[in-house]
């Protein structure tokens, strides 16, 4: 049988789906729909639609239109909006969670209140402000740095960490001053940052190997915070600041947040600080990492729509098979990005000249006489070989001839200098 599928959203990470179902051994006709024309994902798929992917009912008509066995949904705002919920009531299995679990993500009181209330491993201490006063009070009255954060989504960059980014004055000014209205306050962690991202069906987890993303919007991890810049992963499950052991802690997690939410159906995304004291969330997320779908799905040797499939029909998820490779993808995005992106500019883009890395378009507008930047990452290009720095080079050489001209890009990451960075700051941490 034909599956026919639905992939909701237009950046970098839905590219990489486009191509991992585009892969598939099944016969699959690829239907896309976004806000932007991500030319990667047209010239994948038999149809393309542009429409409002936070809109249910637009993204359930197009659904309906094509006729679609089953749905992928990328970014977390269709999630929010209730996209998945009226697919599965249409019919059409997305994988995906709905709305009320999709909160893991999108409501972070809700999260840090979940954990709680279930004993979750690695919860950091917090505390829940809708009294924005009161938040202020408790800033001067904790015995330590806070981390600040709003309650719902803010695309990665509302969260203000005290005494990394801002301080404790500064945090409060942001409290007032953001038209925010609620805020969670937490014990702010320090360590290196590690994500596991897994695929989830009916109380079943297959997890991916760790990824690291790189934030800061400038080399050296400087500047304000950003969607991710780019992103590492290395040839064993675990990153090379970290152990086997703490990768098991991070799958350990994700299985007791599944045995909580047994409805979950999708990508649950665990991000984790490993610290002195072990590994704590730093947040969930309900869908694939941006940029680290690029860094997973080319290395996933599993078919990944005999995944879709399975979880749709309720069988056994397939076990996930991952090539022992590492991967280091970047990205380039528009000057400015993310303050003041230059969005509108016409870029010229030589993807065809990639070579031998992976090359996916990302929040880039197709027009007829070129190719756009919007306000968010504009490519990656996504280096695969035995290890990291090799892959890094392979990433590198493709940037140089996609052509980064108005783009600017984070060098350093993957880096042996920056990579070696990380495991003298773990070891010094967990001295
Ligand atoms: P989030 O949107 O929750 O992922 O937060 C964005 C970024 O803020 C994370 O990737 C971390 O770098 C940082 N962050 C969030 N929570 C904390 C915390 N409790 N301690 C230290 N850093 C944090
Ligand atoms: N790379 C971070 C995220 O997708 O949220």
């Amino acid at each position: 049988m034909t599956e026919t599928i639905l992939l909701v959203g237009g950046g970098g990470r839905e590219h990489a789906i486009a191509q991992a179902i585009a892969e598939s051994d099944q016969d699959v006709d690829l239907y896309a729909c976004a806000g932007n024309r991500n030319p990667g994902i047209t010239a994948l798929a038999d149809g393309f639609e542009t429409l409002e992917t936070t809109d249910p009912q637009a993204v359930c008509e197009y659904a309906t239109e094509i006729d679609a066995t089953l749905a992928v949904v990328g970014p977390e705002a269709p999630l929010a909006a209730g996209v998945v919920d009226a697919l599965d009531e249409a019919g059409i299995y997305a994988f995906g969670p709905q709305q009320n679990e999709a909160r893991i993500e999108t409501d972070k009181a809700f999260q840090r209140e979940f954990m709680a209330e279930n004993d979750i491993t690695g919860c950091p201490d917090f505390e829940v402000f809708t009294d924005l006063d009161a938040a202020c009070d408790f800033i001067d009255e904790y015995d330590g740095d806070l981390a600040v954060k709003p309650r719902g989504l803010t695309g990665g960059k509302g969260v203000r960490v005290i005494g990394d980014q801002i301080t404790a004055e500064e945090a409060k000014e942001y409290i007032q001053e953001s038209n925010y209205e609620e805020f969670v306050l937490e014990e702010r962690l320090v360590g290196e940052e590690f994500t596991v991202q897994a695929m989830v069906s009916d109380g079943e987890v297959r997890c991916a190997p760790a990824v690291q993303d790189h934030k800061r919007a400038y080399e050296g991890d400087n500047g304000p915070n950003t969607g991710g810049m780019g992103s590492y992963s290395d040839a064993t499950t675990a990153l090379p600041f970290m152990t086997e052991e703490d990768y098991a802690e991070a799958v350990t997690i994700i299985d007791e947040v599944i045995d909580a939410l047994p409805e979950y159906k999708g990508i649950l995304y665990g991000q984790y600080m490993l610290t002195a004291d072990g590994v704590k969330v730093v947040e969930f997320n309900a869908r694939f990492g941006d940029p680290e779908a690029m860094n997973t799905l080319p290395v996933l040797e599993t078919d990944f729509v005999d995944i879709l499939v399975a979880a749709r029909d309720e069988a056994p998820l397939p076990e996930l098979s991952f090539a022992d490779q590492a991967t280091v993808c970047k990205y380039a995005v528009p000057d400015g990005y993310p303050i003041d992106p230059s969005a509108g500019a016409k870029v010229t883009i030589d993807a065809e000249s990639a070579g031998d890395a992976k090359f996916f378009y990302a929040s880039v507008d197709e027009r007829d006489d070129g190719i756009y930047t919007t306000t968010s990452r504009s490519y990656a290009v996504v280096g695969v070989d035995d290890t990291i720095s090799e892959a890094e080079q392979i990433a590198e050489g493709a940037l140089e001839r996609a052509g980064t001209e108005g783009l600017r890009v984070r060098h350093d990451i993957g880096k042996p200098e920056l990579v070696q960075s990380r495991i003298d700051h773990m070891s010094e941490i967990r001295r």
